[in-house]
């Protein structure tokens, strides 16, 4: 089989090393990938969001499997029209996709089939929502565009002037573009975060093992939301009465509700998810493998992942059985200086061999090129250093222990990535 993987980030580099170990894959393609993903898939220079782009492409090397992993082509419907053109494909079409394409849709879904989530109002103009949040007067709140915003649409405001402040900003100056069009305002929930990935074909849904994203720039949950700076796996925060009530309460009830909506969802479908004292609510669905969840989540992976991807195509998941290594895994993100905001490209990253990697732990390139025998850096998040253990604090060490012998200009880094997740094992 010819795959071909659409997308250029650290999930990509952690879908192609899985998809790599398969029996099934012949030659694995991806577009436009990066630095380190070069060395494993040939790459091409097709953008993700290029639908017309990627389709020529999928025929140009006859693909037999297509997997959309990122956000925006999903939710533009490149799904759609790779299956128009006879292509099996892995992630949802635009129909289902919207799950994460549109807050205002899944904030409206839960309402209607009692999946539990934060209360919420929606509004489509500024003077409306500040009005509102005046009145709620309670504090913090949480301020969200609804469409796609790189991870960083959502903002919570500590006072009635952030609060005020976020909406100008999101709904009339258009910092995250059309995506504020609308916003929802949303009650703040405090507890654990956990992150669930959930192989569904739309009748059967069946959860990996659960992460722990680390979304703060800055040590102790400080500074800007980021796309991610790390992560660990499994969550210990994640028991099995937490999993049976996910289940139960939420993960097979989003399956039928998209169902009953007519909007069958195919993938995989991320559950972020929030631990409160009044029990798991839905912080949001992403319609695709997370990142940089899948780092951590993959290595654990048993069962062939190009067998699982087949079956969810062909409406057969209910009949493999998937299967998960003990142990843990930690991921920790090396970014550009100033990441999330303005950062400088094209510096060289020192401490990778030649196939930008260091034997005993896997190093997913996220923003990299590979130039003149140099690996670059060429985005805000560079590398996702990751390593496996036989429990969390092994995984975390070598994982850190590798991170010291890697530099570039500017790099920063998280260096309390799973101290929460040991705390909460110490308990
Ligand atoms: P999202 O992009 O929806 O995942 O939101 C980014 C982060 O904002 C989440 O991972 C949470 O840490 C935080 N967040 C979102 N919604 C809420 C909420 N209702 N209450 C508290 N924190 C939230
Ligand atoms: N790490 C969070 C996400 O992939 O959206």
């Amino acid at each position: 089989m010819k795959v071909l993987v659409v997308g250029g980030g650290g999930r990509e580099h952690g879908i192609i090393m899985k998809l790599a170990e398969s029996s099934k894959v012949d030659k694995l393609y991806c577009t436009p990938g990066n630095g380190g993903i070069s060395k494993y898939a040939e790459c091409f220079s097709v953008k993700a969001d290029d639908i017309d782009g990627v389709v020529e492409l999928a025929k140009k090397i006859s693909a037999d499997m297509v997997v959309v992993a990122p956000d925006d082509p999903l939710v533009l419907g490149m799904v759609d029209a790779l299956n128009a053109e006879g292509f099996m494909t892995f992630g949802p079409n635009k129909m289902a996709a919207i799950i994460e394409g549109s807050k205002v849709f899944s904030k409206n879904l839960m309402k209607k089939y009692n999946i539990p989530t934060a209360k919420y109002e929606v509004f489509d103009n500024a003077n409306d929502a500040i009005s509102y949040v005046e009145k709620e007067n309670t504090y913090p709140t949480v301020v969200k565009a609804d469409g796609l915003a790189l991870g960083k649409g959502v903002i919570i405001a500590k006072n009635f002037d952030e609060a005020k402040a976020a909406i100008h900003s999101i709904m009339d100056d258009k910092i995250f573009g059309e995506s504020g069009s609308r916003v929802v305002i949303e009650e703040f929930l405090t507890g654990p975060e956990i992150s669930v990935l959930c192989f569904t074909d739309g009748k059967a849904i069946k959860p990996m093992v659960s992460s722990m994203d680390h979304k703060r720039a800055l040590d102790n949950d400080e500074g800007l939301n980021t796309g991610g700076m790390g992560t660990v796996s499994p969550n210990p925060y994640y028991t099995k009465s937490i999993a049976d009530e996910c289940m139960e309460n939420i993960f097979k009830p989003t399956i039928d509700a998209m169902n009953r909506e007519g909007r069958k969802f195919k993938g995989c479908l991320y559950f972020g998810l929030m631990l409160t004292p009044g029990g798991v609510k839905v912080i949001e669905y992403n319609c695709r493998l997370g990142d940089p969840e899948t780092q951590v989540v993959l290595p654990l992976l048993k069962t062939d992942l190009f067998e699982i991807m087949l079956a969810i195509y062909e409406e057969r998941l209910e009949e493999v059985d998937i299967e998960w290594e003990d142990g843990s895994v930690a991921c920790v993100i090396l970014a550009s200086g100033g990441y999330p905001q303005k950062y400088e490209s094209g510096k060289q990253i020192k401490g990778l061999n030649e196939n930008g990697q260091i034997e005993n732990a896997f190093i997913y390139h996220a923003g990299t090129k590979y130039e003149n025998g140099f690996f670059l850096t060429s985005g805000g998040r560079v590398l996702g250093v990751t390593a496996k253990g036989m429990d969390l604090q092994e995984a975390l060490d070598k994982a850190y222990k590798t991170v010291n012998l890697i530099s570039f200009e500017g790099m920063h880094y998280r260096k309390d990535i799973g101290k929460k997740a040991l705390l909460a094992l110490n308990k």
